[in-house]
């Protein structure tokens, strides 16, 4: 039987929770929580780009009792995140980040688990940061991880692993173009796959995009313990604060009126 193509998350929206979603929900809580901690994070609304099912915003919303807005591009997932947050104090948006435009400025975005990995351009990732910025509170933050260009897949080139939900996931990386080719194949009923293409950032590229965006850095983390980074892991959690579009403008040098 041949297997169809289907846009990415279109099939696997419905058993993301199951298949990725808690066991990645409960790090990322854990991991928020400890970075608002140590960085003093305070605010009074935020957003969550890239949200899938919604269950972080959901977490956000409900822990802090403050308004959230959902941002996802892929229909299935921003259906299975109204479901999710119907009755919470979330407001879920389809919206390209790339494009981000929310109601109101919020004093916190949020982008976990390789949403910006899918930003495979440069260019994109540029623009995706200016646009978080842009809608930022003046002083607010950016608190997102980010799968690097240091050795993802833990020294191999590809692995292949079964997912609940009979799933089967298979990454491969391609340090040339890093790039990481993801594909979830879907067994039950007629075979279906997505293919899901992410880009693996390196530190630089993260660090001069988000200065260009007008933010400052203020700690790189280790995203599987939450330590500060020494070295290179490979995933990071960021945590950069708006810092005014004239002090991304200054960095760039002298400017004539
Ligand atoms: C791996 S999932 C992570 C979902 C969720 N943040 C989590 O922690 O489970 C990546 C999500 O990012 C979304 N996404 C990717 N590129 C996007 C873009 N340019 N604009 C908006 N959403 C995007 C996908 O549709 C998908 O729901």
């Amino acid at each position: 039987m041949r297997t169809r193509i289907v846009p990415a998350y279109s099939q696997l929206a419905r058993c993301y929770d199951l298949a990725l979603g808690r066991a990645s929900f409960a790090h990322l809580r854990r991991l928020f929580e400890a970075l608002a901690l140590r960085y003093g994070l305070r605010f009074r609304s935020a957003a969550d780009v890239g949200c899938g099912t919604g269950l972080f915003a959901r977490y956000l919303a409900q822990s802090r009792g403050v308004p959230v807005f959902a941002v996802d591009r892929a229909a299935a997932m921003v259906s299975v995140a109204r479901r999710r947050c119907a009755g919470a104090r979330v407001r879920v948006l389809a919206q390209d980040l790339r494009a981000l435009a929310l109601p109101r400025p919020v004093d916190l975005v949020t982008a976990n688990f390789d949403v910006v990995n899918h930003l495979t351009t440069l260019h994109d990732l540029a623009q995706a940061f200016r646009r978080i910025a842009v809608n930022l509170a003046p002083g607010g933050h950016f608190v997102f991880d980010a799968i690097t260009d240091c050795d993802p897949l833990g020294g191999r080139s590809r692995y292949v692993r079964p997912l609940p939900g009979g799933i089967v996931q298979e990454i491969r990386w391609d340090p040339l173009t890093r790039t990481l080719q993801g594909s979830a194949l879907f067994r039950q009923g007629q075979a279906r796959a997505e293919r899901h293409v992410e880009r693996a950032h390196s530190l630089l590229e993260v660090g001069h995009a988000l200065r260009d965006a007008g933010f400052a850095i203020r700690g790189v983390h280790d995203a599987a313990t939450g330590a500060a980074a020494r070295t290179c892991p490979p995933r990071v959690a960021i945590v950069a604060r708006e810092a005014g579009r004239r002090a991304a403008r200054s960095r760039g040098g002298a400017e004539c009126t």
